[in-house]
């Protein structure tokens, strides 16, 4: 397979990572679509997940290879690193379904490869607001309909972290698939999408993640420190991730009785006194038990 080779989009940034940093992020994937992972119909079945600037070594792909491959032995992943000696560390961890190469937010793939989950942890957060959806709309090119892309901010070792989930649309792909047109869906104006920020239309916006171990304890506005590039400057009067933290706040304080019965039970019934404040949120037991709160948007 032939590799066209283009300037990696983008600019190197710190490189720091953690053993096991993104753990909670890799639970959170296999919780909330197992399928997503291992499904092997049509291009799924060599379609990639890319680790996307993977830090000054490859070990949280490494970690996330060991998880996903409990449900696909034969998932192929790919490590992308825009700084070309994190590439070259990154190298002697590679075989013959581990790659590590370098590029940026347009992918280093070979023709014919496709993407079904893109993982970019602690990159954009790094670069400029207006970097954001440029970013997005690049990173939408290979990856199949209905793959998605979680890409978000962590505290240094991953207690606390918050991250967009991002589904690519059901629209036929121009570039992997050797369609030279782009759909007309692609060529519609910018949707508004979070704050001021617009992203294309190739991407649905399906939830906001807020995570946490709870070893910090449970405090809300932990959250608002982490938040994924397009939401960190939005938190201000008159923008709905404002109205949010605000309700969640009050939701806390109202639920501070649970809070007797442990961390989890007050983040629980925090979260269920905020949907009843109109706010789409998952329920479920299986999210709030683990510290996963979903807002849908
Ligand atoms: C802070 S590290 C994050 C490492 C790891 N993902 C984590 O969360 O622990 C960010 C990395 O992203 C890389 N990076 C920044 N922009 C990039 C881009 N456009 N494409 C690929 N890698 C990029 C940087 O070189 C850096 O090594």
């Amino acid at each position: 397979m032939k590799r066209v080779s283009k300037k990696p989009e983008g600019q190197s940034t710190r490189g720091k990572t953690a053993d096991n940093r993104l753990r909670r992020v890799d639970n959170f994937l296999l919780l909330y679509e197992p399928s997503l992972l291992s499904r092997t119909d049509g291009l799924f079945a060599e379609s990639l997940f890319v680790d996307l600037g993977y830090g000054f070594d490859p070990r949280t792909t490494l970690e996330s290879a060991w998880r996903f491959r409990r449900s696909n032995p034969n998932l192929r992943i790919l490590g992308v690193e825009i700084d070309k000696k994190r590439v070259e560390a990154a190298h002697p961890f590679a075989d013959e379904k581990t790659f590590f190469r370098l590029g940026g937010f347009n992918l280093p793939l070979l023709s014919g490869e496709t993407v079904r989950l893109i993982r970019a942890f602690n990159v954009l957060r790094q670069y400029e607001e207006k970097d954001f959806a440029p970013a997005y709309e690049r990173l939408a090119e290979h990856v199949l309909p209905g793959g998605l892309m979680i890409e978000g901010t962590s505290t240094p070792f991953g207690n606390v972290w918050s991250a967009n989930l991002a589904r690519r649309r059901d629209v036929i792909l121009s570039g992997a698939l050797g369609h030279d047109e782009s759909p007309s869906q692609l060529k519609e104006t910018l949707q508004p999408f979070a704050g001021s920020l617009k992203v294309t239309n190739e991407w649905t916006f399906e939830a906001l993640i807020f995570s946490t171990n709870f070893h910090s304890g449970f405090d809300v506005e932990e959250f608002q420190t982490i938040l994924p590039k397009n939401y960190i400057h939005c938190v201000v009067r008159g923008e709905p991730i404002y109205d949010f933290f605000e309700a969640w706040k009050r939701s806390a304080l109202e639920a501070a009785s649970a809070r007797t019965f442990g961390l989890k039970q007050w983040f629980t019934a925090s979260a269920e006194s905020l949907s009843k404040k109109g706010f789409e949120l998952d329920l479920h037991k299986k999210w709030l038990g683990k510290g996963y709160l979903i807002w849908h948007r």
